[in-house]
């Protein structure tokens, strides 16, 4: 495995790669890997034959009164895991080297980013589709690999390859939970054993509704404010949005159709943890949306 912290050489490297003929998988990350990051390296490398990952905690996906300073780090563990899953690459950048003096560009995808966390965290996805584009022109990979425990993040990334013809498969792996069903997170550590319980909120939430769209309940309202009181039957919890919505616009909807997005973000004591199914008849999981 190797460690490239240069753009410049990292794109030499994948240039070399791509004219050898290899096909080139990127799994973007922030660190702190946890088994969700690992389940997208495993399917890159079965998707591909070179796996690319970046590591780098990007500073402009974060709002002023978000966690930059805290956001968990552990390069060495990193490396380490992404050793035994078999990575090839790891693109390991500094800030300096991602934004060096007179950087001034930043990415917008328009209506997606208008819905759910675009809502509490104005600039957020900004940050994200400008730092993602950044690394797909570093890496230059034939597919992207992303997790769908960030759905909205899948769908603006999604939407930005298309809109810009960037010619890049961006595949989307189901989410990847603790034994409990605890969506796995960086941001996990942060829960005290209290909270933790709380947190076990967002996936009986998922469960509720997953129920009462089998019972056929459509009223949106009526599913929100179900889950609504459950969230808050449990302690330390404060809601950001409970939202139903259209999996591809990301609007809301009054009435469920027979595929519809549930998305949750709720505030854990002070840590805020997202999640989400989409409803509908048969399987709950869209594996690709390239
Ligand atoms: P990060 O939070 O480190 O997540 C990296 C990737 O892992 C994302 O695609 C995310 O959706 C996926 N992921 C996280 N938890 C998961 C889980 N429990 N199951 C499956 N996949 C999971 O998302 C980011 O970093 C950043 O915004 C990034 C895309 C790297 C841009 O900076």
């Amino acid at each position: 495995m190797e460690v490239i912290e240069s753009r410049k050489q990292m794109q030499e490297r994948a240039e070399s790669l791509r004219l050898a003929g290899h096909t080139v998988a990127l799994v973007p990350t922030m660190g702190f890997l946890h088994e969700g990051h690992l389940e997208l390296m495993k399917v890159g490398k079965r998707h591909s034959d070179k796996l690319i990952i970046s590591i780098f905690v990007n500073p402009t996906q974060f709002g002023p009164s978000e966690d930059l300073g805290k956001y968990p780090r552990d390069t060495e563990g990193d490396l380490e895991k992404a050793r035994k899953v078999g990575v090839d690459f790891v693109f390991l950048p500094s800030t300096q080297e991602m934004y060096p003096e007179g950087y001034q560009t930043r990415l917008q995808v328009e209506r997606v980013t208008q819905h759910l966390c675009g809502i509490s965290r104005p600039g957020h996805f900004e940050g994200v589709a400008t730092v993602v584009a950044k690394l797909l022109n570093i890496t230059k990979p034939h597919m992207a690999i992303f997790g769908q425990k960030d759905f909205q993040q899948l769908t603006v990334i999604s939407r930005m390859v298309m809109d810009l013809n960037m010619d890049i498969q961006i595949i989307g792996v189901p989410t990847v939970r603790e034994p409990d069903g605890l969506a796995m997170s960086s941001r996990n550590k942060f829960l005290s054993p209290e909270e933790r319980e709380s947190a076990l909120s967002l996936r009986k939430s998922l469960d509720l509704a997953g129920e009462m769209f089998m019972e056929g309940e459509r009223g949106a309202r009526v599913i929100k404010k179900a889950i609504e009181s459950l969230i808050l039957s449990h302690p330390h919890t404060e809601i950001d949005y409970v939202t139903l919505c259209d999996p591809v616009t990301l609007e809301d909807v009054e009435t469920l159709t027979d595929e519809t997005l549930l998305a949750l973000a709720v505030r854990v004591g002070t840590t805020r943890l997202i999640d989400n199914r989409v409803l509908c008849k048969g399987s709950d999981q869209i594996i690709s949306r390239s």
